[in-house]
């Protein structure tokens, strides 16, 4: 079957599934072919923004703008089932369902539920609504959630005659509004739990860094599976697990089994098999360099072994026990990166003041020849390690403003003006 969409016209809204008398076929071998293409939102940490943008920009899609933690690309389903599976850095990929305008909640209701959801997913799927909003009739955003929730079941009621179940659960269908003044655009949320859910971390302990924000910093880096990846104090794994999978250019989305676009009507799971065989084809079996990855901590690196387990990537990591400063670093180079405690939820001050100065005399006593990293969200602690910065990226972990700083070490580093 092929898809005949009647579309509504709007000068504002272009082509979109908003009529109440649009008929829709569904070819089962294709991507649902409803809405031809799209704008596309995927959104990110603050400070992800470059990198995200690198991620889109070589799946082949452009950049049409940028914000403060999202960029809006265009493409169709099947590009966002793409971005799904390949994008790193990204949380959500919202795919723009209809756009419309809406002073309160009432006129809210009544646009939603002209759209012809009962062709974008069945009454027997479970669905959420999440949304982000600015209406001044709006105090609670959970409210504009409830009206769109009902207009959504009502829309059913009064189509097929039954009521779909919905809740606050991300693992069916996921609908996202953004209302803005009084723009509102409802998009479909394409990936349903947030893609930072890699599965992998089953064991997170204390202070992780997200796996989104850990596979920017490594991309930050420019570690490219060439050359060694040292990782000490590594925690729950997040840098070093990361790092095998963009060495090895295997997708993150490989780890992952379900998505909110899968619970769309017409969702072809061959198309999704398909893109899935090519990325595993594509995926390397071997790093050109060692992944060796270390922490105090026997708890941590127990952890960190089961969670590089579950991502298929232990047996391409070393993990020790064992102090920063004694981590094993091979002579011939490569990308050190610490993500030291930095005081906001872990450790004292003193002995941090003293932990990154060791990480100073660290670096220059026995990593020569490498590029080092330190992850912190302190920039008062960072001046304590003594070195030129060569490069500072600022990244948000949650709320808390953090740098990736950067050390050339060479033969004789100098110590100079230091980093935050
Ligand atoms: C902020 S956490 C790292 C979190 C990690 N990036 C993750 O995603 O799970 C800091 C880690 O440094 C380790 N650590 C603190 N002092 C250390 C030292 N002197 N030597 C080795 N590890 C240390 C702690 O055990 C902790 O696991």
């Amino acid at each position: 079957m092929v898809l005949v969409a009647r579309l509504v016209k709007d000068s504002r809204r272009g082509d979109r599934l908003t009529s109440t008398t649009s008929s829709i076929k569904y070819c089962p071998e294709r991507w649902i072919p409803v809405m031809p293409e799209s704008d596309i939102v995927i959104t990110c940490a603050k400070g992800i923004v470059p990198f995200l943008k690198e991620e889109t920009l070589s799946l082949g899609l452009p950049i049409v703008s940028e914000h403060l933690s999202a960029i809006e690309t265009k493409g169709t389903l099947e590009d966002a089932m793409r971005l799904n599976l390949h994008v790193r850095t990204g949380q959500r990929v919202l795919f723009l369902i209809e756009d419309f305008d809406a002073n309160d909640p009432d006129e809210l209701y009544g646009n939603v539920s002209t759209i012809a959801w009962e062709q974008l997913f069945s009454e027997k799927s479970h669905f959420c609504v999440t949304s982000t909003v600015d209406n001044p009739t709006i105090r609670d955003s959970r409210y504009a959630n409830l009206k769109c929730k009902d207009a959504i079941a009502d829309r059913f009621s009064k189509e097929v005659g039954r009521r779909p179940d919905s809740g606050s659960d991300r693992t069916g269908v996921v609908i996202h509004l953004h209302w803005e003044g009084d723009r509102c655009r409802l998009f479909l949320d394409t990936s349903g739990e947030p893609l930072s859910r890699r599965g992998y971390r089953k064991n997170p302990l204390e202070a992780p860094m997200q796996e989104t924000l850990a596979a920017a910093t490594v991309l930050a880096t420019g570690w490219d599976g060439e050359g060694h990846f040292i990782n000490p104090m590594c925690g729950s794994g997040t840098l070093c697990i990361e790092a095998v999978m963009i060495g090895l250019h295997k997708p993150p989305g490989l780890l992952r089994n379900n998505f909110g676009f899968m619970h769309l009507k017409g969702f072809s799971e061959a198309s999704w098999k398909e893109l899935r065989g090519r990325a595993k084809r594509e995926t390397k079996k071997s790093l050109g360099g060692r992944i060796i990855a270390t922490d105090m901590s026997p708890k941590a690196i127990q952890a960190a072994r089961q969670n590089a387990a579950t991502a298929g990537a232990e047996h391409l990591i070393e993990f020790g026990v064992c102090d920063y400063s004694e981590t094993s670093i091979p002579k011939e180079g490569g990308v050190i990166v610490l993500n030291p405690p930095y005081g906001e939820r872990l450790g004292e001050m003193k002995a941090l003041e003293q932990l990154y100065r060791g990480i100073g005399d660290f670096f220059k006593k026995r990593c020569v020849g490498y590029r080092g990293y330190i992850f912190t969200g302190n920039l008062s602690l960072a001046k304590k390690v003594g070195l030129r910065t060569k490069r500072r990226v600022p990244f948000y972990n949650g709320e808390i403003e953090c740098r990736l700083l950067e050390y050339e070490l060479y033969k004789g580093s100098k110590k100079g003006k230091s980093g935050g």
